[in-house]
């Protein structure tokens, strides 16, 4: 375990009755790092949580909490605090009350919970709020409650469970620098859980995605967005045009029955492939220059570009965001660079992705 590894899962899976929910799931957490658990309903990201703050066990498997085991540590004992996607604040007790809960509970003196709600209020910017009713809060604001309540138990790590689910977009945005403002300023672990792709990319550190229970891909999001190792994560994480193709050598794939030049290798010859160009990669240009002839079929206005649908002779739909408009009904060229190009193996796991990569870029 690297040294600042605060918790890690080491073949941990979990089984309700027949069904399993998480299929020996392994990771490393960074201490002081944010963490974003991203994938569809159901992969198992509330799990994973509940099974780092011990509400529910692992069937099989370790986890680690700084190096020491903790499956059998209960929920009270463990250096970590959830904020739930619902909030779960009490409608009875206003904000100070509510913040000063869990103190309460640990028997601290008046004077110390005092002190203490002033500061976490003032943190998640409602020091004035005190005396409020929980009922007179909007929802951005008993959010932050929430996250007050959480931050006044000082744990290592905070579990966020899709904590602005509930919000309007604006908010919601404005949310996301906060949050993000706050772990960079106290320096201490978030995990937070979205099936948001656009969030998980604006906030974390890292992102691990997942699909029925595994983690299918984990790293920065630039590494996330620019080298998905499967169909799943290109087409979860942003827009993508996916097409088959095939892998003639090191640095040349074939798709649409032509071969062009790219960046990928560490293949078997003609070993059939997919191949992702994004949207925003793929500039229109005159029929001659472009590298694949398509076929403009709509143009939407998206606010800051087209989004523009065309479709090459084998049928395939090429999406393209463009900052110019394109005649519907024309033919004209598209145009990449060979790193525009990302090959990405059928079924490849994350260690066989890395170890291609890895010994690609070695030679
Ligand atoms: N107490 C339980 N008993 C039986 N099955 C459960 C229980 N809790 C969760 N599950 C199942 O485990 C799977 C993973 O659930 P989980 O709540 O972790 O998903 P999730 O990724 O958080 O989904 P969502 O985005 O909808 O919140 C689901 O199929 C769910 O039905
Ligand atoms: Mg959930």
């Amino acid at each position: 375990m690297a040294n600042q590894t605060i918790i890690a899962f080491e073949n941990v899976s979990k089984q309700y009755d027949e069904d399993l929910v998480l299929k020996d799931i392994n990771f490393e957490i960074e201490q002081g790092k944010f963490y974003t658990l991203l994938g569809p309903s159901g992969c198992g990201k509330t799990t994973i949580l509940r099974l780092i703050a011990g509400f529910t066990e692992a069937t099989q498997g370790n986890i680690y909490f700084e190096k020491k085991r903790i499956n059998d540590i209960p929920a009270n004992k463990r250096k970590v605090n959830t904020v739930f996607q619902d909030y779960a604040l009490f409608p009875h007790l206003n904000v100070f009350e509510n913040v000063a809960f869990g103190l309460r509970i640990k028997k601290m003196s008046k004077q110390a919970i005092a002190i203490k709600v002033k500061e976490v209020l003032r943190l998640v910017q409602l020091d004035c709020f005190e005396d409020r009713e929980i009922s007179e809060m909007s929802g951005g604001q008993r959010q932050r409650v929430a996250i007050a309540r959480a931050l006044a138990n000082e744990p290592d790590v905070l579990l966020l469970d899709e904590p602005l689910s509930a919000l309007d977009l604006k908010l919601r945005t404005n949310m996301q620098y906060e949050l993000r403002e706050l772990q960079q300023r106290l320096g201490i672990t978030f995990i937070f859980v979205t099936h948001d792709q656009e969030e998980a990319l604006a906030m974390s550190d890292e992102i691990f995605v997942m699909n029925a229970g595994q983690v299918i891909q984990s790293g920065t999001p630039v590494d996330i967005y620019d080298e998905p190792i499967n169909r799943f994560v290109a087409d979860f994480i942003g827009e993508s045009n996916i097409v088959e193709g095939n892998m003639l050598a090191d640095n040349q794939v074939e798709f649409v029955g032509q071969s062009f030049e790219c960046v990928d290798g560490g293949m078997r010859r003609n070993e059939p492939v997919e191949v992702v160009l994004r949207p925003e990669d793929l500039t229109i240009t005159s029929p001659e220059r472009g590298k694949l002839v398509v076929e403009v079929d709509t143009q939407l206005f998206r606010g800051v570009h087209y989004e523009i649908i065309c479709y090459d002779q084998a049928g395939n739909e090429w999406m393209v965001h463009s900052t110019k408009k394109a005649k519907v009904g024309s033919k004209v060229g598209l145009f990449f660079e060979p790193e525009d190009i990302h090959v990405m193996r059928f079924n490849e796991t994350e260690e066989e992705f890395d170890a291609r990569l890895e010994s690609y870029e070695e030679e």
